[in-house]
């Protein structure tokens, strides 16, 4: 059974990771998906998985783009996924550079997708949003700072979101993992691929395809049930920075 068919869902970061696999399981499910990042081949290939997709290169960062190619769609399900780390010095060592784009990506492009969004859901009276936050927005860890900085930001946004725009007839949910092992550690380490390995040595972490089953578990409950924060951690990680290993 088909249980999202005549549903259009809008996939942010859709090109990798946690994105990819929620597009191809709310595709599997009947969806019209929407799929949208930077990486326009990345995310031609992820389509021809789906029955019915479409691509929007897009760049969160860019305001102007989200209301241009997002405010004047209709939206079912918006998952709001993109985002990145980089980095994992002190504070006192990091790069304001670093800093920028995640809050860029992270804080202002999660806002620009829900400012585009948000006011048609309303207008309608129904739709699911998902922030994809972090167990990073509950607890700091060391080198974390500005990443779960923004993780915090992101959890606030979507208690904001519950506030302000409650009461009509929109579910809002954040799904919160802890280690997923997607392409995330590789862009943390800039393209390092066996530090990004390492972070995973000796324990499971979450696969992206847990998350994305999250996701699904909260855009199709009843309509009078509404998920709120939903944590997921790896049974081998037991905190931010305490990770069981064999
Ligand atoms: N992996 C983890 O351990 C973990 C744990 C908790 C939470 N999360 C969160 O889960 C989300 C997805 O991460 P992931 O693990 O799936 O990492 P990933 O494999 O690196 O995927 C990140 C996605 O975000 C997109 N993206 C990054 N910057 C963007 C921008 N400016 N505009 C549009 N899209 C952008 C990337 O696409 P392009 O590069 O093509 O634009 C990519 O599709 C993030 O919000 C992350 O913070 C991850």
């Amino acid at each position: 059974m088909q249980r999202l068919k005549k549903k259009t869902a809008l996939v942010s970061g859709a090109s990798s990771g946690i994105g990819r696999a929620t597009a191809l399981v709310l595709g599997a499910e009947g969806a019209h998906v929407v799929l949208a990042a930077r990486r326009s081949a990345r995310l031609e290939a992820v389509a021809a998985e789906i029955d019915s997709a479409e691509v929007q290169v897009l760049d969160v960062c860019d305001a102007d783009r989200c209301q241009e190619v997002l405010g004047e769609r209709t939206f079912d399900i918006v998952v709001a996924n993109a985002g990145l780390g980089l980095g994992l010095g002190s504070i006192q060592e990091g790069d304001p550079r670093d800093w920028r784009r995640m809050i860029d990506t992270n804080v202002n492009g999660l806002l620009h997708v829900v400012r585009a969004t948000l006011p048609q859901m309303i207008a309608r009276g129904s739709g699911d949003h998902v922030v994809l936050g972090s167990v990073a927005g509950f607890q700091v860890y060391p080198g974390g700072n500005v990443y779960c900085a923004s993780k915090y930001a992101a959890r606030a946004i979507y208690e904001a979101m519950r506030i302000d725009a409650g009461g009509h007839g929109i579910r809002f949910t954040t799904i919160n993992p802890g280690m997923v092992e997607t392409e995330f550690s590789l862009v943390r380490f800039d393209g390092d691929a066996r530090r990004a390995k390492e972070i995973y040595a000796g324990m499971t972490p979450l696969r992206a395809e847990d998350v994305a089953d999250a996701v699904l578990y909260a855009v199709t409950r009843p309509p009078h049930v509404n998920v709120g924060e939903m944590v997921l951690w790896p049974t081998d990680q037991t905190s931010t920075s305490v990770v069981h290993r064999s």
